[in-house]
């Protein structure tokens, strides 16, 4: 069972081709975004991962906006290790991180609201999140046509 075998760890940069792996096995389905290796290595410091005896088998990173409000993005775990409580653990992490800065409220743009609502997550309207719309949205090619749902967790 991998999940009293795996660790969720903070990302090194080594991990970051892994990262980019796992990301885009998802992004041909539109599941998630590409996220380009170099973007991932910029932001490697706000990766986690979940090691598996040496093998990074899913991730997540969190995004700060105030100092009371955080993202929790990029999270996936590889295809053959879903449903075994490996993304359960990465959430734990990320919150326990955010719990320990003072973050108050964490939110997710999500196509699994099924995931994050099992997770205590709740849905939201998007606009709630402008600081989420100025920063990324803006950029992003799915703007006018925005499937994801916004989801919110008071810490
Ligand atoms: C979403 C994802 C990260 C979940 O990781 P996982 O390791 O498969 O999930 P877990 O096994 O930790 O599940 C945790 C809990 O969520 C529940 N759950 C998982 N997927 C669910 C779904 N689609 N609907 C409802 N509940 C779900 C599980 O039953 C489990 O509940 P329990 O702890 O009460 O038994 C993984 O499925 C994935 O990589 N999906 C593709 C990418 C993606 O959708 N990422 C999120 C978008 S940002």
């Amino acid at each position: 069972m991998p999940a009293t075998d795996t660790c969720v760890r903070n990302a090194r940069l080594a991990d970051a081709a892994s990262i980019s792996r796992i990301t885009d096995g998802y992004a041909g389905d539109g599941i998630m975004l590409k996220r380009p290796v170099e973007n991932i290595i910029e932001d490697i410091r706000n990766f986690f991962v979940a090691d598996y005896r040496g093998r990074v088998i899913g991730c997540c990173a969190i995004a700060f906006y105030t100092v009371n409000l955080a993202e929790i993005r990029s999270l996936a775990v590889l295809e053959e290790f879903r449903n075994k409580g490996i993304g359960r653990l990465l959430v734990e992490k990320a919150e326990a991180v955010l719990t320990e800065e003072g973050v108050k409220e964490v939110f997710v743009l999500t196509l699994n609201p099924g995931f994050f609502g099992s997770m205590g997550f709740r849905e939201i309207e998007k606009e709630y999140f402008p600081q989420k719309i100025w920063r990324d949205c803006t950029n992003c090619p799915k703007l006018m046509a925005c499937d994801e749902i916004a989801m919110v967790r008071y810490l």
